[in-house]
C-alpha cells in the first residue's frame, strides 16, 4: 500500500488534538506533508502552538506545522474556550515544541503543495475553512492538486453554536461557501455523525489504559472536553468530532453516506451558518458532497485505542 499523501488543517482544539494523534499514528497509510492551522477553537498563535506540541507529543517533530489565517474572511473570530479550555488543549501539560516554526503561511503551503504535486493530495480540515478558501481565492488552480476534501463540519441537523450553525461553518460561513461552491470532491462528516461517537467512560478508560504519554495525554484531555455538550445535548459523553475524518480515511467501511447537493447559508442571524444539503439533487443543483451519516462507533473507538496504542 503507497501511503496517502494527506495534510492536515486544523485549529487544536483537543478534538483536532486527538485527531492528529490518530494520523500520526498511521504512517503506513498516511505519507503527512504537512499540517496547517487557523484561528478556532483558539486564537491562531494557540492553535499552532498545539498542533507542534503534538507532534513532538507524538515524536513525529519532523512533521511541519504552518500558521494560516488569524480570522475568518469577513466576520471576527469566534472561539470555543469554553469547550477546550483557555489553552485549547485543556486537560494535558504537555512540552513546549522543540522545532520552530517554518516561515511559509499556512495559504501559501497548501498552493505550493497542490500546484506542484506529483500525485494529488488528501486535504483533512477539521477547523473553519478560511485557509482553504483564501488558497481558492488567490489560486483556483490548486483544484487540479486535490485528490478529495474531508471537512468535519455542518449538520444535517440543528447546530452547537446556534440551533442552526455547527462551530467550523459559524466561523466562517463566507469561507465554507468558497468550499462548497469550489467544485472540489468534497466529503463532510457533520454532527449527526459525531454526535454517535462518545467518550463513554469506559472507552476513557481503555486509552488511560495504554499506560503511554500519549494514552494519559488523551485521556487527560478527554475528561476535560466537551462537558457543555454532554449538558447541552444530554449525551452519554462528550462527541468526538475531528477524529471520525481521520478515522473515515482509513476505514470508510465503518461509515455510510449519500450524494447531496450542499449548500451553506451566509445571510440572516438566526440561519447564519448553515449546512443545507438537499439529498435529492437535481439538474439546477447537482451533488457537489459526500455526506456522511451514519458511523460503526464501536469499530471507531477500537481503531482509535489500537492505533494510539501506536505511539
Ligand atoms: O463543531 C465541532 C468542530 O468545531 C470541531 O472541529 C471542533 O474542534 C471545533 O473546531
Ligand atoms: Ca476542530
Amino acid at each position: 500500500m503507497i501511503p496517502r499523501p494527506l495534510i492536515i488543517d486544523c485549529d487544536p482544539g483537543v478534538d483536532d488534538a486527538i485527531a492528529l494523534l490518530l494520523a500520526l499514528a498511521s504512517p503506513a497509510e498516511f505519507d503527512l506533508l504537512g499540517v496547517t492551522t487557523v484561528a478556532g477553537n483558539v486564537p491562531l498563535s494557540l492553535t499552532t502552538a498545539n498542533a507542534r506540541r503534538i507532534c513532538h507529543l507524538a515524536q513525529r517533530a519532523d512533521v511541519p506545522v504552518y500558521a494560516g489565517c488569524p480570522r475568518p474572511l469577513l466576520r471576527s473570530l469566534t472561539t470555543a474556550e469554553d469547550i477546550h479550555g483557555a489553552t485549547g488543549l485543556q486537560g494535558a501539560a504537555l512540552p513546549e515544541p522543540a522545532l520552530p516554526l517554518p516561515a511559509q503561511h499556512a495559504v501559501a503551503f497548501l498552493i505550493e503543495q497542490f500546484t506542484t504535486a506529483s500525485a494529488p493530495i488528501t486535504l483533512a480540515t477539521l477547523g473553519p475553512l478560511t485557509n482553504l478558501a483564501v488558497a481558492l481565492i488567490q489560486c483556483p488552480k490548486i483544484a487540479q492538486g486535490i485528490d478529495r476534501v474531508v471537512i468535519m463540519g455542518g449538520s444535517l441537523g440543528g447546530g452547537n453554536v446556534t440551533p442552526a450553525a455547527e462551530f467550523n461553518i459559524y466561523v466562517d460561513p463566507h469561507a465554507a461557501k468558497v468550499v462548497v461552491e469550489a467544485g472540489l470532491p468534497l466529503t463532510m462528516i457533520g454532527l449527526d455523525v459525531t454526535h454517535q461517537v462518545v467518550t463513554t467512560p469506559e472507552r476513557l478508560t481503555a486509552l488511560e489504559n495504554l499506560g503511554t504519554p500519549v494514552g494519559k495525554a488523551a485521556a487527560g484531555m478527554l475528561r476535560y472536553y466537551g462537558q457543555l455538550d454532554v449538558e447541552r445535548y444530554g449525551l452519554a459523553a462528550p462527541p468526538l468530532h475531528d477524529p471520525c475524518v481521520v478515522a473515515y480515511l482509513l476505514r470508510p467501511d465503518l461509515f455510510t453516506g449519500r450524494p447531496m447537493h450542499l449548500a451553506i447559508e451566509t445571510e440572516g442571524s438566526l440561519c447564519l451558518g448553515r449546512t443545507v444539503a438537499n439529498a435529492y439533487p437535481t439538474a439546477a443543483a447537482p451533488a457537489n458532497a459526500t455526506v456522511i451519516e451514519t458511523v460503526d462507533a464501536e469499530g471507531f473507538y477500537t481503531l482509535l485505542t489500537e492505533r494510539l496504542g501506536k505511539l
